[in-house]
């Protein structure tokens, strides 16, 4: 058996591992068993900073990160200084390759995803998906702040997934939280998060792809508002 079929065997019993346990248990039961090779993806989302919270407040041996596009809010910028602050750790930062955004927006300009979707994908992939390959090199668990109400796509997805994209184990420790769980937790537990959040941001990407939302609104709707609903995802979490 070659390493990622070793992996994928053992998904069954991991989950039995992790029944029941809350996110934090989760993170921590899986340390025991991969450190690390575990390494968590932040956006900085509320969510995310959530997740951040569980991980280096129990000085957890899980690697942090980011993908930064180059095209983040600065709010989101603060609140990448903020968190590296709050807990005394940095959350590594991954950048797109300079040559390949060069290129992009020397040949289509600073606002090409606006063209068509192939230009958006385009645009994610050199700024999100190739860095995210790089991060994830050697890592057996990725762990994201997925959480299945975000939207349809998500609804189907579990707790812990193999992910044949990556050849690797995927964990959604918040997967069934609703977004008030994670509202209170963040508020009980003084987790700095982006300001954004309190001006109708719910979903936050890159700055010029993603819009506040009004009351009633689907939870996604501010993430590349002109596309179709059914193109809406940038490739970092391909199924
Ligand atoms: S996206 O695919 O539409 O961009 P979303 O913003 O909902 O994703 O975030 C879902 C999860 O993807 C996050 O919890 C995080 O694990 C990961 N993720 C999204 N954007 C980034 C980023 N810029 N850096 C690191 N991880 C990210
Ligand atoms: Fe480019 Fe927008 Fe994708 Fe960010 S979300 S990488 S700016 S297309």
């Amino acid at each position: 058996m070659d390493l990622s079929q070793e992996l994928l065997a053992r998904l069954d019993s991991l989950r039995a591992t992790l029944a029941g346990l809350s996110a934090g248990e989760g993170l921590k039961r899986l340390t025991e068993k991969f450190a690390g090779n575990i390494a968590f993806s932040s956006s900085l989302g509320i969510e995310d900073q959530l997740v951040t919270h569980h991980i280096f407040e129990q000085n957890l041996p899980i690697r942090v990160f980011t993908l930064d596009t180059g095209r983040l809010f600065n709010e989101t910028y603060t609140l990448l200084h903020k968190t590296n602050n709050r807990y005394g750790k940095r959350i590594q930062v991954f950048f797109p390759k300079h040559e390949a955004v060069e290129q992009l927006v020397n040949e289509k300009g600073p606002m090409s995803f606006y063209n068509s979707t192939d230009d958006r994908k385009q645009c994610c992939f050199i700024r999100k998906v190739e860095p995210l390959n790089r991060a994830l090199q050697g890592v057996q668990i990725w762990v994201t702040g997925i959480r299945a109400d975000q939207s349809g796509a998500r609804q189907d997805l579990q707790l812990l997934e193999w992910d044949e994209a990556n050849q690797l184990i995927k964990y959604n420790p918040l997967l069934d939280y609703t977004l008030e769980d994670v509202l209170e937790a963040v508020k009980a537990l003084n987790i700095p998060y982006n300001p954004l959040h309190d001006k109708g941001f719910v979903s936050i990407g890159c700055a010029p792809c993603t819009r506040a939302i009004a009351a009633g609104e689907d939870f996604r709707a501010g993430r590349w508002w002109w596309e179709d609903n059914s193109k809406k995802e940038c490739g970092l979490h391909a199924r």
